[in-house]
């Protein structure tokens, strides 16, 4: 590991490279990286990197939205098996029906989608400003998808008519936690704040005491005058909250929520995605101009907020 993490040292600094990595990277991932975020900060960082390779360490959406907003540059992913599965459940195809049948209402997508998706969309968002996005939209009918517990939330958060779209989309991580085991480690810690990840299910989101997108979890955690935290979104999480709280205690909520598709990229595929800069992250062309417009309306309409 120790020699592993030098030889990532030297490469870096050789190819002029960084790598960028998701709150619920491995620790020893997170560890190596220039920047560790959610998905809006990894965006925002995106758009600001100087260097000529990214490494991403996240879901394949995060390193395309890396790729989209760094033309020019190589992005390269540690394991090109790393999908959200919830992006799949949204084909163009359905964005497009779907536009016909309410010809007056926007198309906002998660940024959780395939970069087709993306294309046939009028602006991104992600779990930390969706409800600002939508917002600062005049249409008061809004398509969105692919989550549909993130729909949820937005409805309740803005008060317009929010069309979930598709019907059903989840995210197969945050659909595992139940209302019964919440409200069981509430009664346990009833000291506790508990931080809910908009993915999960409404019955969840409304035991919550914070509805939190990752960072936002980490803001919330440092800020807030608890010393206990039952944290309701994917175990890796509570890595860095710790690591950045030592004197507060992270209770994770389920310590079986693993998402199997962030936990792909080890220490090693990072150390050969440096070195032999695979596996290129591509959209194309024809789909990339719309998609990056997509996000940029997103960096755009959520700017202005100091913390999202
Ligand atoms: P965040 O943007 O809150 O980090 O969420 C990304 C994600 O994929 C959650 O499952
Ligand atoms: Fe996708 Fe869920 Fe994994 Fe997030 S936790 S990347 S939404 S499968």
């Amino acid at each position: 590991m120790e020699d592993l993490r030098r030889r990532i040292g030297e490469l870096k600094e050789r190819k002029r490279a960084v790598i960028l990595a998701h709150n619920y990277q491995l620790p020893e991932v997170q560890e190596v990286a220039d920047f560790v975020g959610d998905s809006l900060e990894l965006a925002r960082a995106s758009s600001k990197v100087e260097a000529e390779l990214i490494v991403f360490a996240g879901v394949d959406f995060m390193a395309e939205t890396a790729y989209l907003l760094n033309p020019g540059k190589r992005v390269v992913i540690p394991d090109p098996e790393a999908g959200c599965p919830m992006a799949s459940q949204l084909p163009a195809g359905l964005v497009r029906e779907a536009r016909a049948r309410h010809p007056g209402a926007a198309v906002v997508l998660y940024v959780n989608t395939l970069a087709e998706a993306k294309a046939e969309s009028d602006v991104a968002c992600t779990s930390a400003n969706a409800p600002q996005i939508v917002n600062a939209l005049e249409e008061e009918t809004v398509l969105f998808g692919p989550d549909r517990n993130l729909a949820w939330f937005v409805q309740r958060r803005t008060g317009k008519r929010v069309i979930p779209l598709p019907d059903y989309g989840y995210c197969y991580v945050h659909r595992l936690f139940s209302p019964a085991d919440i409200l069981a480690l509430k009664e346990r810690y009833p000291d506790a704040e508990v931080l809910v990840h908009p993915e999960c299910d409404p019955e969840v989101q409304e035991l919550a005491t914070h509805i939190c997108s990752t960072s936002q979890m980490l803001r919330r955690a440092r800020a807030s005058p608890s010393r206990r935290f039952i944290v309701v979104t994917e175990v890796g999480m509570t890595y860095r909250l710790k690591k950045e709280n030592p004197e507060k205690e992270f209770i994770p909520a389920l310590p079986t929520a693993v998402c199997q598709q962030m936990k792909k990229h080890t220490l090693e595929k990072v150390y050969l995605a440096l070195r032999d800069e695979r596996y290129p992250v591509r959209v194309p062309e024809g789909i990339a101009e719309r998609a990056r417009r997509t996000i940029e309306r997103m960096l755009e309409l959520s700017g202005k907020a100091a913390h999202d």
